[in-house]
Parts: structure tokens; sequence; C-alpha cells
């Protein structure tokens, strides 16, 4: 279908039940094949020229945060689609351009692409008197839509350190995000401090020690380092079950990460303050290596930087061309009024991660940071969705969604590290089991039965 022809479908959507999705990463992509076989009639939109969003490197969409070296961490059989299987000649850890390569075949598999409008944003989205959103395109098209699914990832808008770090205005080198890192040519030759332990501060901190001059690598706090193998297997791949209670198997898999590895403080790293699974995981099959190299030298946090030096906590000073912030990511709806939908320092209260309470038939896809991959999660809340569009699934009154969303906030407050990348966490095997009673729920709701909320809700 033509630019043109989607266009004039959309603005006819005024009477008629239609769909918006915004993005065709993996996210957006799960959901236009959902609501494709559920014959729910969408439009979805993609800054980028092609779909994949993050893992496409150097996309055009100018947000994704891929680097030359970028393979996935969580391993294949992870995070395919349960019904479309990465080739076996992918390895178990395939990178970038696999990856993306594997959402395309996704894409001309399920035959909808001619329902995804390529190099067209999504500027605004606002909410109208009869219930219905409008939508304003990067074209200028004014179109209404009567459901909206928000799939623009949450892993482009960097979060540089807040605050600065004194003396960081006058410091003569450079200072990026890791959301800027491409590739070894940022590093090569240079002096380099790469600060934060979670994946990106790993993955850039193992690329500088093969082509920097020197590679200092800055923590706050300690993290355990978890590995891509136990026993041969992608770790991911053990101990995986919905039937498995949650902190069994994190204890479980403590167990097994400290008898691979050690104690991290061994490397040097700092001793981590918290057990294994309170923390988003840090991946990495290589930064142990590196670092009993010397190749990486560990350091605590900076305290401040000069004009060609950044000195520690600890009162170390280290000679620098290049810092790299690795501190993660904030939460952000460009398109939203602030006073209509934002997630101040990353909170965003959703029910099941998905439904405002406060805004009818607006959804959220794909904004969870799961222990495990996001894409089947992405497709089992899309279910959700298209139940929720089609009348099957009804929630419950906004005061019970609020509860169930104060019950889960208090949860993740006392399980996990205080910090802004711990707002929406959830536990694979838990949530997709979850999302999988939520869907079971249905059917009774459609006869008109009354609908419990699950066993978490309470
Ligand atoms: C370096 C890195 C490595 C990662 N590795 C893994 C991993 O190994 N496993 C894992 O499960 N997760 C990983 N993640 C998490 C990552 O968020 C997911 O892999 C995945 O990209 C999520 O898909 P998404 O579709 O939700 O978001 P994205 O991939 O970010 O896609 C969002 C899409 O929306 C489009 N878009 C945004 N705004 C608009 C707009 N206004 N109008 C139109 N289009 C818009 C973008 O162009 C983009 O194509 C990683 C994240 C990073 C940063
Ligand atoms: N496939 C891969 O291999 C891969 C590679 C990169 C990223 N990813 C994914 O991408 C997402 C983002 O990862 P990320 O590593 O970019 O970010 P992240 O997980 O949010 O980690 C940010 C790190 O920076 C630290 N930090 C934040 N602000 C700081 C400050 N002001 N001073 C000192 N330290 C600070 C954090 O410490 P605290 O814990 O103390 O807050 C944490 O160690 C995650 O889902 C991750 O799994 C995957």
């Amino acid at each position: 279908m033509s630019t043109i022809e989607t266009a004039t479908t959309a603005e006819t959507a005024t009477t008629e039940q239609r769909t918006c999705i915004i993005g065709a990463g993996s996210s957006g992509i799960a959901a236009a094949r959902v609501l494709q076989e559920r014959g729910i009639p969408f439009d979805c939109y993609e800054l980028g020229d092609r779909v994949g969003g993050n893992w496409v490197f150097k996309n055009i969409n100018g947000v994704s945060a891929s680097y030359r070296s970028l393979h996935i961490n969580t391993s294949r059989e992870r995070m395919e689609f349960p019904d479309f299987p990465m080739p076996k000649r992918y390895p178990d850890f395939p990178r970038h351009d696999h990856i993306a390569e594997y959402f395309d075949s996704f894409v001309d598999h399920y035959g909808f692409r001619d329902s995804i409008r390529f190099e067209t944003g999504v500027d605004r989205v606002g909410p109208r008197d009869d219930g219905r959103f409008d939508v304003r395109l990067s074209t200028g098209e004014q179109l209404v839509y009567s459901h909206v699914i928000v799939a623009n990832g949450h892993h482009w808008d960097p979060r540089m350190p807040e605050p600065a770090f004194p003396g960081s205005e006058d410091f003569n080198g450079e200072q990026i995000h890791s959301h800027a890192y491409e590739d070894e040519k940022q590093l090569t030759g240079k002096d380099v401090v790469v600060l934060g332990v979670g994946n990106s501060g790993m993955d850039i901190a193992v690329d500088a020690s093969y082509h920097a001059k020197n590679t200092y690598l800055a923590h706050r706090r300690g993290a355990h380092i978890v590995p891509k193998y136990l026993f041969g297997k992608p770790i991911d791949q053990i101990g995986g079950s919905e039937r498995l209670p949650g902190p069994i198997r994190f204890w479980l898999m403590g167990l097994l990460v400290k008898m691979a590895n050690g104690d991290p403080s061994k490397y040097g790293l700092k001793k981590p303050d918290h057990k294994l699974g309170h923390a988003h995981p840090t991946v990495s099959g290589r930064i142990l290596d590196r670092l009993c190299h010397g190749a990486i030298k560990p350091k605590p946090n900076i305290e401040s930087l000069g004009e060609d030096t950044v000195r520690f906590v600890d009162g170390t000073e280290v000679d620098a061309d290049l810092v790299v912030y690795c501190t993660g990511y904030k939460i952000t709806f460009p398109f939203f009024d602030e006073d209509f939908i934002s997630a101040p320092d990353n909170r965003i209260d959703l029910y099941k991660y998905i439904f405002s309470p406060k805004v009818e038939n607006l959804y959220f896809l794909g904004l969870v940071q799961p222990l495990g991959a996001i894409m089947p999660i992405a497709e089992r809340q899309a279910e959700l969705i298209a139940e929720h569009i089609t009348g099957g699934y009804t929630l419950p009154a906004a005061g019970a969604m609020e509860h169930d969303i104060s019950v889960k906030q208090q949860k993740m407050k006392r399980r996990y590290v205080a910090s802004k990348r711990h707002t929406i966490q959830v536990d694979f095997d838990d949530y997709m089991k979850e999302l999988r009673l939520e869907l079971e729920s249905c059917r009774p709701v459609a006869r008109g039965g009354e609908r419990p909320l699950t066993a978490a809700a309470v």
C-alpha cells in the first residue's frame, strides 16, 4: 500500500475503530502482527526506513543505541518470537545485524510491511473530547485514531549523570553517553574512562581494552557479573520456568554464578551491596578476563574532572581524553504533553505495565525492563491489548488498577537497589505467567462475568 493510501485510510478513521502503532521496533512489529491476525485495522508509523529500531546499526531514525560490536545478551532462544524462531545458523548470541535481519524477515513472513509507514514520525498525540486521539504526523497530517499503542522504545534518550560531575564544563577531552558510541575508532589510542557497570559499561570497557591506550572502569556500586554460559548452555536457558518460584530461581542462580565467577571484588570491582536478582543483571563473558589481564583498571565513582584528568572518590587521578557515561536511559514520550503522560525519574503508573488507569484505549508496549528478553513479552502484551480492543478483556475499576500498581511498585522498591534504572523491572517467567492468566481470564469477561484480580494484584 502506498503512503498516500495509508494516510487516506487513517483520515477516514474518524468514524471507525482504527489503531495507531507508534514505532516499528521489535515491540511495534509484534503488535502489528497480532492486530493483523485479529483483523483489527491499524497503521504503524516508523521514524526510520526499516524495522528493528535499536537493532539497526546507524539507523537513520537517529535514536538507535547500537554499536558495531553489539551482540544480544539474552540468548537467541529466549529472545525470538515463539512462533517464528531465529534461523538455526545464527549463533547463540547473534550480532545486531543478524537481529535486525530477523525482525525484517518476521515482517515479510507475516506480510504486513504495507501497513508500516516508514520515515514518518508521530509528532503529537492528544486526547479528544470523544475519547479518541488526535495524532499529528511529521508530514503535518492530522489524523484521528480510536486506540494508540506506544512502542517508541525506552533505550534511546540518554541519561547523563545528574548533576554533572564538578569540573566537567572545563574538561578539554570529550564526554559522550554510551548512546553516542558507535565503534572502536572513537577509542583508539586514548585514555578512556568508562562509567557504569550495566551492560553498556561492560561492552564499551571491553572494546576500549583492545583499542584505547588505557581503560578505566569507574562504578559507584558493585554488580554481580553474570556469564553468558554455564555448563556449556546459555545461562538464561537454565532454570527458567513459570513453575519455579522467583526467589528460589534467583537464589539458585546466585549460587551458580558465584561458583562460576567468585566474588566480583576478587577482580578489583566493588563488592555488590545486593543479591543477584535485586538489580538489572550485568551479563558479560569477557569483562573479567580483561580485568584479569590488566587491560581494564577498575576504579570507584568519579569525583570530579580536571582539564585533562579524571579524579575518583578514592583520591586517585588519571589522565583522560574521553569519558563514556554508560549511565542509562530516560523513559520519554516526546509526542505527549508532559501533563498528559510523562515518566519523571522513569516512574510511570501503568496497570500490568500496559494500561493507563487514567486514559482509556492508550497502551504501552515493551515498556518493561525484564530479567529476560523483551520480545516474547511484547508479543503477549500485544495479545492482551488486542483482546481489550475487541472487547474480550475488560479492565478493573481505576481504583483497583491503582492499588495493583502501588502494590507492585512497593514490591519493586523493597527488592531492587534504589536507582532510576529499576522502575519497570519484571521477572520474565513470572510476568509471562501473569499475562497468560489475564488472557485466560478474557472468556468469562466476554460473557459478562466478574473478572477477579490475579493473585499478583491483591
Ligand atoms: C545497547 C542495547 C542492547 C540491548 N540488548 C538487549 C538484548 O540483548 N536483549 C533484549 O531483550 N533487550 C535488549 N535491549 C533492550 C532493547 O530495548 C530491546 O532489545 C528492543 O530494542 C526493544 O524494542 P522496542 O521496539 O520496544 O524499542 P526500539 O527498538 O527502541 O524501537 C522503537 C522504534 O520506535 C520508533 N519511534 C520512536 N519514536 C517514534 C515516533 N515518534 N514516531 C514513529 N516512530 C518512532 C523508533 O524509530 C524505533 O524504530 C538492549 C538495549 C540497548 C540500548
Ligand atoms: N545486549 C547487550 O549486550 C547490551 C549492551 C548494552 C545495554 N544493554 C541493555 O540496555 C539497557 C541499558 O543498559 P545500560 O548499561 O546502558 O544502562 P543501565 O542498565 O541503566 O546501567 C547504568 C549504570 O550507570 C550507573 N549510573 C547511573 N547514573 C550514575 C551516576 N550519576 N554516577 C555513577 N554511576 C551512575 C548505574 O549505577 P546504579 O545501579 O547505582 O544506578 C549503572 O551501573 C539494559 O536493558 C541493558 O541490559 C544490553
